[in-house]
């Protein structure tokens, strides 16, 4: 072929990939929507990984078109997905015509990936099922049984950060907290004593941080399974990754056997899944113990990381918060119990204040299962469609919460809280798919803040990063650089 034939043919190649990616990149411009920035490869997320988080980009845009447009057209890579922006449409997806968005479009593998099969990731009737039978696994009665072994383990976190203070009174808080929730989680969901506060490289933790790190090979294996799921299907690709699949469900299975032989009745979220045999394989019940870790580990500690950082930076409310847990269980002869930690008001609003500004998953995502008119426009939701909702958003736009940086607990004192718009607090999410574990998220983060706070003096150090930056490299909210703060002994 001679060398101009070759040009030719070349030229007219990348014409027709240029025409082919055109066309997807006027998706949502064909159907009457606006659109954000778009480029090859990336679609709308150029910068995401390497300048910013993708809630961060999503807010780039949200500011962008709020008050243009219910909803702005985006593409991950080539996919086209919409942003919802107004907060009544936000209502209609997540709540009053949820039947119309009630997956969340990600891609499940029952056949090699079955710990990936879960309330989290299942849509439609299957994910009704799945969430009724669960529900009463989360009622305020159970979390009070849970109560005491959390109690144990808050009091093993306080005893081992005092012991670190003989060698010195810098702590990197972050990975601490994510020691203490994966002793936590470990514990009620596994059955097991992963003993993380001892020892940094325990297994439970090095699986559990494998999936929340954002690497190449994750990126690829999401993008094929939500791009071609019958391809992915045929690579044996999952929503988590093999080892982390085996390992999870080999644990489960073991702590399983253990219980039936031994007859053994804990107060656990093992002993309550048990409950369910007659109604699950143990895989399907293994699937559900991982979410419970997966949700339960990474979401805590990034709260508690946080709330620590703001209250080293205003020690005033810091010094309010002790008073209260002071206070709270002096009169109650030294003994906290579930009781007096949510009867704590201030610690509330100081959480409600962490969720709002720092929510550990800042966006949620709701997919189309069919077409959906957005009402009182004329623009039409074609089926199919991932629709992320950015709570990041929402909890920092000005409109809705005056000077969004500073850090307030007073948004949530009882009069204050009555102001606050529906829909734009919205860290647990909102509707049927709203968080299932939001009481034992609550109940881990209050216990692990008071324990610390009643017995440690918390201060910035020199090597607190302020003001703070985000991990690029977490899908959650993280810091960048861990949280280095300083720790005094009451
Ligand atoms: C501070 C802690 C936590 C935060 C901020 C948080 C946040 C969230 C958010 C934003 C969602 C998505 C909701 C939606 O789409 O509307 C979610 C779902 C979920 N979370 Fe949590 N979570 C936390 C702790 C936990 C814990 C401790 C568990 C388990 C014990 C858990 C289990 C789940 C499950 C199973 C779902 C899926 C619900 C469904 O799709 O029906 N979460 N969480």
């Amino acid at each position: 072929m001679s060398l101009i034939i070759f040009v030719v043919l070349l030229i007219l190649c990348l014409s027709l990939v240029r025409k082919w990616v055109n066309k997807k990149f006027s998706y949502w411009t064909d159907r009457g929507f606006m659109q954000g920035d778009r480029a090859f490869p990336l679609g709308s997320l150029g910068g995401v990984g390497t300048k910013m988080i993708i809630a961060e980009k999503y807010d780039y845009y949200y500011n962008k078109f709020k008050g243009k447009t219910p909803a702005v057209g985006l593409y991950h890579f080539l996919s086209p997905v919409l942003l919802v922006i107004d907060t009544e449409l936000m209502k209609n997806i997540l709540v009053r015509d949820f039947t119309s968005f009630h997956g969340r479009g990600l891609f499940i593998n029952k056949e090699d990936n079955p710990i990936g099969v879960n309330t989290f990731t299942l849509s439609g009737q299957e994910w009704r099922d799945r969430r009724v039978k669960l529900t009463p696994i989360f009622t305020s009665g159970k979390m009070k049984m849970m109560f005491e072994l959390l109690d144990v383990l808050g009091d093993k976190l306080v005893r081992i950060l005092e012991d670190q203070l003989q060698y010195t009174h810098e702590l990197e808080m972050r990975s601490w907290l994510q020691r203490f929730t994966i002793d936590t989680i470990g514990n009620v969901a596994f059955g097991i004593e992963p003993n993380a506060l001892e020892h940094e490289n325990s297994e439970l933790a090095f699986y559990g941080k494998k999936m929340s790190n954002i690497t190449f090979l994750g990126i690829v294996r999401f993008m094929i399974g939500s791009e071609w799921p019958s391809l992915a299907k045929k690579l044996k690709i999952g929503f988590t990754p093999k080892d982390v699949n085996d390992y999870f469900l080999k644990i489960f299975v073991e702590t399983l056997e253990r219980r039936e032989k031994s007859q053994i009745k804990r107060n656990d979220f093992v002993s309550l899944l048990l409950g369910l045999k007659d109604d699950y394989t143990n895989e399907e019940l293994a699937a559900e113990a991982f979410i419970i870790f997966f949700g339960g580990f990474e979401t805590s500690s990034s709260l508690m990381t946080f709330l620590l950082y703001e209250l080293a930076l205003n020690p005033d409310i810091q010094d309010r918060l002790r008073e209260e847990i002071m206070t709270g269980i002096e009169e109650n002869d030294g003994i906290l119990t579930y009781d007096i930690l949510f009867g704590f008001k201030y610690l509330d609003m100081i959480v409600n204040e962490g969720l709002r500004k720092y929510p550990p998953i800042p966006t949620t995502m709701r997919k189309t299962n069919k077409e959906y008119p957005i009402p009182n426009t004329k623009l039409v939701i074609p089926e199919g469609v991932i629709i992320p909702v950015n709570s990041f958003s929402f909890q920092r736009d000005p409109e809705y919460f005056s000077d969004p940086e500073k850090f307030d607990p007073e948004r949530f004192n009882e009069e204050n809280i009555k102001k606050i718009k529906p829909f734009t607090n919205i860290p647990f999410g909102e509707g049927p798919r709203i968080c299932l574990g939001m009481r034992f998220g609550l109940m881990q983060s209050k216990i692990g803040i008071t324990k610390m706070i009643k017995s440690f003096v918390i201060q910035p150090s020199e090597k607190t990063q302020i003001p703070i930056k985000l991990n690029l490299g977490n899908p959650l909210l993280a810091p960048e650089k861990g949280m280095w703060l300083k720790f005094t002994k009451i």
